[in-house]
C-alpha cells in the first residue's frame, strides 16, 4: 500500500468526490481526518474509513473561520500527532456570473474556495515544519479554473487562484521538502455519488449541488474525448499516487483528471464522430 502510517485530512468530505478522495487514500493504508461544515458528512466519511480497517476522525469545521480551522489542526495532531497530507477540497456551488453576482456571495463563495485553503495550508504547513515531516499537499481544482465559462464568475475566478496558489506555496514550501500539487477533475459522473450517499446514510443534492449549467448537454461525457465523465474515485487514485513517496519530486503541478477536456481542440465535438 502506498500510504501505510500516513495521516491524511481531507476537507469538504461530501459523499461524492472528497468522500472518494478519503475512500482512496484509506484504501491505500492512510488514516483519515475528515473536515466538512455539514457534520453528518465528516462523520459518515469517517465511519466508512473505520469500517474499512483504518483511524479516523471526524470534525466540523467552516474553513474559512481561522479559529476553527487552528482547533481542527490541534484536534488532528492530539489524535494522530502529525498530518501528513493535506487535500483541500471543500467547496461552495453558486452559479451565477458577473452581472448578477451579489458582492456578499461573491465574498463568500471565493472565501470558502481560497480562504478555506489558504488557512488549512498556513497550519499545517507549520505543524509539517516544526515536526520535521517532508508530508504534502494536494489542492482540487476544476477545468472551471482553466477555462472561462459563463454565468460561473466566483467558482472559476477562485478555482484559477486556487491553481497558482498551489505553484506559490509549492515555492514556498519546497526548501521544507513539503510538495504541493493540485488535481484537475471535470463534470463527474453522480452514480458514485449517489451509492456513496445511499451507503452513508446521508441526503447529496447531486453534482454541484443539483444546479445545471446553461449550455449543457444533457449527457455532459458526450463533450469529452474519452465520452464519459470521471468518477470521484478516479480521483482518489490520483490522490494517492500525488500523496506517495512514488510521486517525491513532483511539486507545483497540476494533474488533470478530466478524460482529456482540456487538452482537447475547441472546435471538435467528440460526440459528433460515433
Ligand atoms: N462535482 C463536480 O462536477 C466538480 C467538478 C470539478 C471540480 N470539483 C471540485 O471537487 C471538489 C468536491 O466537489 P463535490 O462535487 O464533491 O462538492 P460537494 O458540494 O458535494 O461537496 C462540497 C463540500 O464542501 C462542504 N463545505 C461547503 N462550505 C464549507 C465550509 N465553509 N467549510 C467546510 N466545508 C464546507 C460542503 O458541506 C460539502 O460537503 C470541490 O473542490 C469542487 O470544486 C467538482
Amino acid at each position: 500500500m502506498k500510504l501505510e502510517g500516513k495521516v491524511a485530512m481531507v476537507t469538504g468530505t461530501s459523499p461524492n468526490i472528497m468522500g472518494g478522495i478519503a475512500e482512496g487514500l484509506a484504501a491505500e493504508g492512510a488514516d483519515l481526518v475528515c473536515i466538512d461544515i455539514n457534520p453528518k458528512y465528516a462523520e459518515q466519511c469517517a465511519k466508512s474509513v473505520t469500517d474499512a480497517g483504518r483511524r479516523a476522525i471526524s470534525i466540523a469545521c467552516d474553513v474559512t473561520d481561522q479559529a476553527q480551522v487552528t482547533a481542527a489542526v490541534a484536534q488532528a495532531k492530539e489524535a494522530f500527532g502529525c498530518v501528513d497530507i493535506l487535500v483541500n477540497g471543500a467547496t461552495l456551488f453558486n452559479t451565477k456570473g458577473i452581472l448578477d453576482m451579489p458582492l456578499d456571495e461573491w465574498r463568500r463563495q471565493t472565501d470558502v474556495l481560497l480562504t478555506g485553503a489558504f488557512l488549512f495550508t498556513k497550519f499545517i504547513a507549520k505543524e509539517m515544519i516544526e515536526h520535521g515531516r517532508h508530508g504534502n499537499m494536494i489542492n482540487i481544482i476544476s477545468t472551471a479554473g482553466h477555462q472561462g465559462e459563463p454565468g460561473n464568475i466566483g467558482y472559476g475566478t477562485a478555482k484559477g487562484g486556487l491553481l497558482n496558489f498551489t505553484r506559490a506555496v509549492a515555492m514556498d514550501l519546497a526548501e521544507h521538502c513539503i510538495r504541493v500539487n493540485s488535481i484537475t477533475p471535470t463534470a463527474t459522473d453522480r452514480e458514485e455519488g449517489l451509492e456513496r450517499a445511499k451507503r452513508w446514510g446521508v441526503d447529496w443534492p447531486g453534482p454541484r449541488m443539483g444546479q445545471r449549467m446553461r449550455g449543457w448537454p444533457a449527457n455532459p461525457g458526450e463533450g469529452l474525448p474519452m465520452q464519459k465523465m470521471p468518477s470521484p474515485s478516479h480521483y482518489g487514485k490520483a490522490a494517492a499516487f500525488l500523496a506517495s513517496d512514488e510521486a517525491e519530486m513532483i511539486t507545483g503541478f497540476d494533474l488533470r483528471v478530466d478524460g482529456g477536456a482540456i487538452a482537447k481542440y475547441w472546435i471538435w465535438d467528440p460526440g459528433s464522430d460515433s
